[in-house]
């Protein structure tokens, strides 16, 4: 497979271009780009950095689907253990900061995909070694939207095609920041931020590859079931729990999704858990999506 070009630049907080458009995003061009990075960063507790902490039980205990995913007090108590062991450096925090400030959707987001693919992965990681890798990944996996202009991730009216390829950008520009910050380009990770809109049938970007990788998926259906069932600025009525769970099964059908992993979500989602191997999800259609929905809908760029 021939390295991405990229059509954007990406760059820091600090506006220092890493890579500029036209660049070929190739493994020898990050390993030098990796050698420049002199800095040594500090490691900061995710849960115990500024309200964090406090932001994510505000938002598990706002949406009613949530509060039946992630269970009682105990349960929850032992989740904050979980994402309680997570140490970013303090660059990739800096992230969090700014779309609290300028995108509060994409900051909420971030803290609850964190969350579900951390509670997903407690059922479903091999070891304790996975399931740390995965509370690493999902509160970055879309650290590259710094290099997407906000009036583009904030609008409300359908994308153009120029527009929803500056969007697509942020997987790569998320994977070369992760590797840049932390110096390596294998971490989970900046896998995650590269590959969390490919599918297992290839139908994905940025690079259309059958993904592989359940680590990955995890992230995925947690990321595509948040998306489904809060508001975004392209379609203020959410999906209902209901809704979003056929639109998840039905991916899992046209098998871009991991069946198990979307098994596991939907065994969370009921009331009475079973083990996620025995959860029988029917495959008939009976929720409506909401009216108004802009997502995927582009527009010709003459019609602007
Ligand atoms: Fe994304
Ligand atoms: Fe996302």
């Amino acid at each position: 497979m021939s390295n991405p070009i990229i059509k954007y630049p990406i760059y820091t907080f600090d506006n220092q271009i890493l890579f500029p458009a036209g660049s070929e995003v190739s493994p020898g061009n990050i390993d030098d780009l990796i050698s420049t990075n002199k800095n040594t960063y500090s490691s900061i507790s995710l849960l115990n950095y500024k309200s964090v902490r406090k932001d994510i039980i505000k938002f598990i205990r706002s949406a009613s689907s949530y509060s039946v995913i992630f269970g009682d007090d105990k349960q929850i108590t032992s989740l904050m253990n979980h994402l309680g062991s997570v140490t970013l450096i303090s660059p990739i925090l800096k992230m969090l900061d700014y779309f609290k400030e300028h995108d509060y959707y994409t900051y909420r987001h971030h803290l609850l995909v964190w969350a579900l693919s951390t509670h997903i992965a407690t059922v479903m990681a091999d070891d304790y070694i996975d399931l740390l890798k995965e509370a690493e990944s999902g509160p970055t996996h879309d650290f590259g939207k710094i290099c997407v202009p906000l009036d583009i991730l904030k609008k409300e009216t359908p994308l153009s095609e120029k527009e929803k390829s500056h969007l697509r950008h942020h997987t790569i520009a998320g994977y070369v920041l992760l590797s840049y910050y932390h110096q390596d380009t294998d971490k989970l990770a900046s896998i995650v931020a590269r590959d969390h809109h490919e599918r297992m049938n290839g139908s994905g970007y940025p690079r259309g590859i059958n993904l592989d990788n359940r680590l990955v998926d995890i992230v995925i259906v947690s990321d595509i079931y948040d998306a489904l069932i809060s508001p975004r600025p392209y379609r203020h009525v959410s999906f209902d729990n209901r809704t979003a769970c056929e639109e998840i099964t039905k991916m899992a059908e046209k098998k871009e999704l991991h069946w198990e992993v979307v098994q596991c979500l939907i065994s969370l989602n009921r009331k009475k858990k079973s083990h996620f191997t025995e959860c029988k999800i029917p495959h008939e259609k009976r929720g409506t999506p909401p009216p108004s929905n802009n997502y995927g809908i582009t527009i010709r760029e003459s019609s602007q």
